[in-house]
């Protein structure tokens, strides 16, 4: 079994949380457990953005927004180390299986712009989206001011890799149009897969249960029925019409993803 362990630059930040004791035994197994899967999830997704750049390079996007993305490899990998923090101070160990790494798809079958609008779309406009969402009703929640403050500058890069999608997509739709003038519906036929497997993968990280507890859901255990109902509307009411403003068929795409 191949491990992550971030107890090192975990301990390093030398994060504290104030007194923690009233936390019983399950629910500061719940919370390490929660914080450890953020850890995991922040870490790996890393990798994605790694992929993005010979693939933005291959469709010639321009030096400063490489440079971006680059950064973003950067911003996921701290935000795994700072989830590792929480760990250690809720007294826990930053140290967790790492699971299979699913590889990035290099859209082979495509050419180099709607291959990389295909990326950015899934990652940025879908699951960045969803995480700004997600994020903010969390950081709202919690009301430890500590771990309401890794929220925010967790969230704050989340906004960053949301936006970065959602603006680079108004130009490389205008080249993909002038490359092929079918492109825009068969990115409507990719976004059927995009948003099942987005679906699949937030609902695996949100069981559909309450928080076990008021003191569990302070150190960040959600409530999984909200989270849940979260996402739907993050999709139905801010991703589908922002692609549908691109001229993208995002509404049959969902629709089509649920069937
Ligand atoms: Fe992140
Ligand atoms: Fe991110």
């Amino acid at each position: 079994m191949t491990a992550l362990d971030l107890r090192g630059p975990a301990r390093e930040r030398g994060f504290m949380l104030p007194d923690t004791s009233a936390l019983g035994a399950s629910d500061r197994e719940a919370a390490i457990g929660t914080w450890l899967g953020r850890m995991v999830n922040e870490h790996i997704s890393a990798r994605v953005f790694a992929a993005l750049v010979p693939q933005l390079m291959a469709a010639g996007v321009e030096h400063d927004d490489l440079a971006r993305v680059a950064g973003m490899i950067g911003e996921e990998l701290s935000h795994g180390v700072m989830c590792g923090a929480v760990v250690e101070a809720l007294g826990g160990e930053a140290f967790a299986p790492l699971p299979a790494l699913d590889a990035v798809p290099t859209h082979a079958d495509a050419g180099p712009v709607e291959a990389a609008l295909r990326n950015l779309l899934s990652i940025c406009c879908l699951s960045e989206t969803v995480a700004v969402a997600l994020i903010t009703a969390e950081a709202e929640r919690t009301p430890v001011p500590e771990l309401a403050e890794v929220l925010r500058v967790i969230l704050a890069d989340e906004v960053g890799h949301a936006r970065f999608g959602w603006r680079l997509l108004g130009p490389l739709l205008e080249r993909l149009d002038a490359e092929s003038p079918e492109g825009r519906e068969r990115l409507g036929g990719y976004l059927i897969g995009a948003f099942r497997h987005l679906r699949e993968h937030e609902l695996a990280h949100l069981p559909p249960r309450p928080a076990p507890s008021p003191e569990a859901e302070r150190y960040g255990v959600c409530d999984g029925n909200e989270a849940r109902a979260l996402f739907f509307d993050t999709v139905e009411t801010v991703i589908v019409p922002g692609l549908a403003a691109h001229g993208l068929p995002a509404r049959v795409a969902w629709e089509r993803s649920l069937a």
